[in-house]
């Protein structure tokens, strides 16, 4: 791809430097925006100084990322292979039935995957933040709500956490059982984790209303309906396969969302997994100090989510926030 320099984005860099290095930080946000409004196209992947899709940088990476795989499904991708299909259908049930997922899921789908739209003259910038303990009294709230998109997950609070964990929320990662209402303009990434998540899926989608309804878990959730989208069984089972490669019985909801920030952002910023100082898993909202309650729940293997987080840090495709944590 052949990108073109215009002379006006040489004085715009420079002045964005001189602002940059002289000027406070708030005029650093304002600058930056002015420059994504008419992008440099530098790159081949993206416009930011480096992008996650970048190759060559760390073989380790390059063995697992695989940017043809889709993170949401769309009525144009629907078809979910058959070894996909049968693997992601044991996940939470010994006795699966296949035949359960019908075309009727597709019908009110998006027709193509709103949040791919990779171009060399985007520079896309995400926070995924997890509800590790070790946010509070982090103050990161304003580096997370400077990103343009910020995911959250499962019972993620931000009212009265505003200053450590921001207030702003682009996507909401959950299933059915960790479902909670929803602000109107935030994308719901449902994660299904056996079939009858997807038939209360299909009950949402032939609702007309905004509301969504799931009896045996939480009778009624609020949600836009024009932002709710599937996480792909295919691209559930290529992070089991290739990033957590087979280590738990299969990836927790913040090890999806993070690799899903991987495919969708040029530059991803990771708050709020892992340990709190005193060594808990709790989260930041509650005072229960449960030590290893996450972390001995066997079906996910937390030392290996972590080593990756922790690699994928080393090797600089994420910044990784560590928030209050000790030494240990
Ligand atoms: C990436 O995934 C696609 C779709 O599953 C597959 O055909 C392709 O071989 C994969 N590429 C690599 C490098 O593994
Ligand atoms: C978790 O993964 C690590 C390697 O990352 C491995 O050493 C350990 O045995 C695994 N634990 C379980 C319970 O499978």
């Amino acid at each position: 791809m052949v990108c073109h320099f215009r002379k006006k984005f040489h004085k715009r860099i420079k002045s964005f430097l001189v602002i940059c290095c002289f000027v406070s930080p708030t005029y650093f946000i304002y600058s930056h925006r002015l420059v994504k409004e008419e992008p440099l196209c530098l790159k081949n992947t993206c416009s930011c100084e480096t992008c996650i899709s970048d190759r060559g940088i760390s073989h380790w990476f390059d063995r697992r990322f695989n940017s043809s795989i889709q993170p949401q499904l769309t009525s144009n991708n629907e078809n979910i292979p058959r070894e996909v299909l049968l693997w992601w259908l044991t996940l939470q049930s010994r006795h699966p039935r296949v035949n359960i997922i019908h075309s009727k899921l597709f019908e009110a789908m998006p027709k193509s995957d709103p949040s791919q739209s990779a171009s060399p003259c985007r520079c896309r910038s995400c926070a995924v933040v997890g509800n590790s303990g070790n946010l509070k009294g982090s103050n990161y709230g304003e580096l997370i709500d400077s990103q343009d998109f910020v995911i959250r997950m499962n019972g993620a609070v931000t009212t009265g956490y505003e200053a450590d964990v921001g207030k702003k929320t682009t996507h909401h990662f959950m299933y059915p059982e960790s479902a909670k209402d929803l602000e109107s303009n935030v994308h719901l990434v449902l994660v299904p984790f056996k079939p009858q998540d997807l038939l209360w899926f299909m009950n949402v989608l032939s609702n007309r209303k905004n509301i969504l309804m799931y009896r045996r878990v939480k009778s009624y959730i609020k949600a836009d309906r024009d932002k709710i989208s599937i996480f792909h069984p295919t691209f559930f089972k290529y992070v089991h396969d290739e990033w957590t490669e087979h280590h738990g019985r299969y990836p927790s909801t913040g090890m999806l969302a993070l690799i899903f920030g991987l495919h969708i952002c040029d530059q991803l910023s990771v708050f709020g997994y892992g340990v709190d100082k005193d060594g808990n898993w709790h989260h930041y909202w509650e005072n229960n100090r449960l030590a290893g309650a996450f972390h001995i729940t066997g079906v996910h293997n937390a030392t290996c989510e972590t080593r990756i987080i922790s690699h994928l840090a080393e090797i600089g495709k994420i910044q990784l926030y560590r928030g209050r944590h000790g030494a240990s």
